[in-house]
């Protein structure tokens, strides 16, 4: 798309290398010159920087769609920039008021009690994968990155055994850079493996049902009849994809973070009561989710910007949350921040369905390693970072030494690989 018309014009990927390295400094520099601005890459887009113009376009889904519009660049989820080559997700690809039923449905099996009544399997996964290394005084610390895998495909009642090809598929398409060898081996290997899995879970659940997710929606009702398969399937790869890879990117930075500040990793341990109020800031600072796309539906002005109809946008939770406008001290992290507007599971229709699951993986994943390795050292230098941090920031691998201690569950196959690390 050509642009002399528009302006300001800025040097901005999100995908590109230089992001993945100083995101933070970037958004900045948007933030305080240009916070709606045009770029030229993956086909134009307009780049929304600060939180009133993010908080807004989010509020107005007639003018920032999220539905698909493949007309307007391109075919492919639409929530992505570039459009990601994935399966047409319900509800988040859905306007209101079309998008209401489903996600009625969807709250009820993520509302706060609904999430509380997972506790129990989260602390077994944790309990678990932290067994699985607590022997050795040495692991990589982002195997907790697994645990809202086992979660999630457990609660869908597919096999948790299985939470590798889930994180493969689903957690490479946001942490890869688009179109390279990962990325494409996730869309076309990984991504279809998993839709062969999940749409056969569906079925057998047609004939077989039980108490779990996957039975509920097949049992529900919207708009006065039963969902397809499709529909099904397409809530269900969409859970997938907001379980597994989020809640990961949230944990591996706070814990690093937390090494490098163990002064704040002290009071954490001696006080867990400032956990909730300290994952709040961590979401903040650290927003896993980095930005997501809309579609613009109508020629406007937007905070001075000439945007036209088809134009894509990228809306930058993670920018929007260091706002200087909006938080006192934005670069600090202050664990007890409060109250903490940030936005790092969206505003509007669309704010994040298992935000409460999120929060409970975290809360139990915090909670534990602070208990049975506390004293976690991280080799800084021998850390991954995701390749690219456009969609997801975070940690592929932080190897860490600790003092060992017991397992507190036998053996548990699923983690015999850990296992035979130890
Ligand atoms: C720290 C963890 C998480 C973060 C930062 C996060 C972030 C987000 C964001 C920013 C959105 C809004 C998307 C938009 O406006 O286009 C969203 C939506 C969504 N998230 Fe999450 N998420 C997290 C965890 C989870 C988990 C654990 C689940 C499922 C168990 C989940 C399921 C969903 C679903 C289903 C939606 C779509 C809601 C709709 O369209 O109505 N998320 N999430």
């Amino acid at each position: 798309m050509t642009n002399k018309a528009r302006c300001p014009v800025a040097q901005f990927d999100h995908h590109s290398p230089e992001h993945t390295e100083s995101h933070v400094a970037i958004y900045k520099k948007l933030r305080d010159e240009t916070p709606v601005a045009w770029s030229e890459s993956h086909g134009g887009f307009w780049v929304l920087s600060d939180y009133a113009s993010v908080y807004e376009a989010s509020r107005d889904d007639d003018m920032f769609s999220s539905a698909r519009h493949d007309e307007y660049g391109g075919p492919g989820l639409a929530v992505t920039v570039p459009k990601a080559p994935t399966q047409f997700h319900i509800p988040i690809e859905i306007d209101p008021p079309n998008s209401a039923p489903y996600r009625k449905l969807i709250n009820k099996v993520t509302a706060p009690k609904a999430a509380e009544k997972l506790q129990p399997l989260i602390k077994h996964y944790v309990t678990g994968i932290l067994d699985s290394v607590i022997e050795s005084g040495e692991a990589d610390l982002a195997i907790v990155a697994g645990v809202p895998a086992m979660v999630t495909v457990d609660w869908l009642g597919l096999d948790p055994a299985d939470y590798k090809m889930y994180v493969d598929a689903m957690h490479t398409l946001v942490s890869a850079a688009p179109d390279s060898p990962e990325y494409r081996h996730a869309a076309d290997v990984a991504v279809p493996q998993v839709e062969r899995t999940v749409r056969a879970h569906i079925a057998h659940r047609r004939d077989n049902p039980t108490d779990d997710i996957t039975t509920y929606f097949i049992d529900s009702d919207v708009n006065e009849r039963k969902m397809t398969d499709d529909e099904i399937y397409s809530i269900l790869e969409l859970i997938i994809s907001g379980g597994v890879g989020t809640t990961a990117s949230l944990v591996t930075q706070s814990l690093v973070w937390l090494y490098q500040n163990p002064e704040v990793r002290t009071q954490l341990i001696e006080e867990p009561s400032m956990l909730d109020v300290a994952i709040e800031e961590f979401l903040r600072v650290f927003s896993p989710t980095q930005a997501l796309g809309r579609t613009i539906m109508e020629d406007a002005d937007f905070h001075g910007c000439p945007v036209r109809k088809g134009d894509r946008a990228l809306l930058s939770w993670a920018s929007a949350n260091r706002d200087q406008e909006q938080f006192a001290d934005p670069d600090e992290v202050d664990i007890t921040r409060w109250p903490n507007r940030h936005i790092a599971f969206g505003v509007g229709v669309h704010r994040c369905a298992g935000l409460y699951i999120a929060k409970g993986l975290a809360r139990e994943i915090f909670t534990q390693v602070f208990e049975r390795m506390g004293d976690y050292v991280v080799d800084l230098e021998n850390m991954v970072t995701y390749p690219d941090q456009g969609t997801n920031a975070g940690f592929h691998s932080i190897p860490v030494t600790f003092t060992p201690g017991e397992r507190l569950l036998g053996d548990t196959p699923m983690f015999a690989e850990h296992y035979s690390k130890a």
